[in-house]
């Protein structure tokens, strides 16, 4: 068994329905062109993230290693995650069912996808890609409060796995916040979600004017309901990333 198996075996051992999903991300196998895919969409988007993202963004992506001329090796960014927040980026073969997804965040480990968009679906893709999963998402997760929070949001949902209703709520906890999540810092609006930092079409819109920014409410997110397909008409702003932990902390109180 070589190194790479080790890994891969170990990371199964700690799940369970989530198991069958892990896969080894194959780096050497990127092309130049899709190195130079990568580096086009991250160069695209910098400019606008270093004025418009959240700082903890930011020093996530120092972090965590990222580069702009080059695909991320998810065991590179894992080895500088989890002496962090014990977070980890675990490749996965694609969409996990919820069950197996929840199971993973639990476990501080983020279901990773390892394909790349090609060149003509540069600013969309139905299905997350690495781009979004780890340019989007990850540099977050080296925040001590945000990985507690999330970390906390998946041990919910996989006990809610029989109330459908319930983690519908939840689901909407979600979408407001880790995906397309606001907040303010030194009297601006700057973004977080995931959603937002990997879009280049949807940030510019929301920062904007293009869509109503409420101050975040626990009842109101829990009742928005959301079109995965569109360009979001509503969203929220915290003031700490403290409040969605203790916004989630009360949903529990609530659903469970
Ligand atoms: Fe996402």
């Amino acid at each position: 068994m070589g190194i790479a198996d080790s890994t891969l075996s170990l990371a199964q051992s700690r799940l369970g329905v989530a198991a069958p999903f892990l896969i080894e991300q194959d780096w050497n196998a990127y092309t130049p062109e899709q190195h130079a895919v990568w580096a086009e969409l991250v160069s695209r988007r910098m400019p606008q993230l270093r004025e418009h993202a959240c700082q903890e963004y930011l020093d996530g992506f120092e972090q965590i290693g990222l580069r702009e001329d080059r695909l991320p090796d998810l065991k590179s960014v894992s080895a500088r995650l989890l002496p962090r927040t014990g977070w980890q980026s675990t490749p996965v073969s694609g969409f996990l069912p919820p069950d197996a997804f929840f199971e993973m965040l639990a476990a501080r480990m983020f279901p990773t996808t390892t394909w790349l968009r090609s060149r003509d679906s540069m600013e969309y893709t139905p299905e997350p890609d690495i781009f979004h999963d780890v340019f989007g998402h990850v540099p977050m997760h080296a925040h001590p409060v945000f990985g507690d929070f999330l970390e906390h949001y998946g041990k919910i949902c996989a006990g809610l796995m029989a109330d459908p209703v319930a983690l519908e709520r939840m689901g909407r906890l979600f979408w407001f916040t880790v995906e397309f999540g606001l907040i303010r810092q030194d009297g601006q609006i700057k973004v977080y979600g995931s959603g937002l930092i990997s879009s280049h079409g949807e940030c510019t819109r929301v920062l904007a004017g293009g869509c109503e920014i409420k101050d975040f409410d626990l009842d109101a997110v829990l009742d928005q309901k959301f079109d995965t397909g569109a360009m979001q008409p509503v969203l929220y702003a915290v003031e700490s990333f403290d409040q969605i932990y203790e916004a989630t902390k009360q949903a529990e109180g609530r659903l469970v």
